[in-house]
């Protein structure tokens, strides 16, 4: 239970937008538009949220020279996860989904000795496709690369 509610504190204190340069000022923003309009995040957005929190426990994993940890298979449903309005699934997306996810699947194979290298280049398939989509957040997985 306690579990639980801070999963959802950090789910809800770490709220960044797709278009935001400026993290603070677009939090500010929407707090505003919140006033007017209940926020309802996407089905996608809210299965990202879990994915980015699921990757930085799985790094910590692999700091400590341990294996990443299992993918959950519900986050393959990013391939049909509803969309917000201003993204769609096109083949450029669905192509970024299948790389994601072949990365992840050679990541799930990786031994002690490659697990680094293997997130890393998972991790910059969040990327290349967040560059084609959704560049807020960008900045903050770049922070999940393992050095
Ligand atoms: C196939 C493309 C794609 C891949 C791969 C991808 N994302 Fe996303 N991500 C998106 C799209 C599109 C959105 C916006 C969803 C929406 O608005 O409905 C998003 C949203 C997000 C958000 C923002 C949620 C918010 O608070 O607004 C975060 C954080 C995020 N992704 C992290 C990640 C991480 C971490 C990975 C890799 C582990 C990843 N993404 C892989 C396309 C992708």
């Amino acid at each position: 239970m306690i579990k639980k509610i801070a999963i959802y504190t950090l789910l809800i204190s770490f709220f960044v937008s797709c278009n935001s340069k400026n993290e603070k000022k677009e939090i500010l923003k929407t707090k505003k538009k919140e006033e007017l309009v209940m926020y309802k995040p996407s089905e996608m957005t809210e299965l990202m949220r879990e994915m980015f929190l699921f990757q930085e426990n799985s790094k910590k994993q692999i700091e400590k020279g341990e294996l990443p940890l299992d993918f959950p298979k519900r986050f393959k449903k990013i391939h049909t996860a509803e969309l917000s309005d201003q993204f769609e699934h096109d083949e450029s997306f669905q192509n970024f989904t299948k790389l994601y996810l072949q990365n992840i699947e050679n990541l799930g194979n990786s031994t002690k000795q490659n697990a680094k290298e293997n997130f890393n280049i998972a991790i910059r398939s969040c990327i290349a496709c967040h560059q084609t989509t959704c560049t807020g957040p960008i900045k903050r997985i770049k922070k999940l690369l393992i050095k």
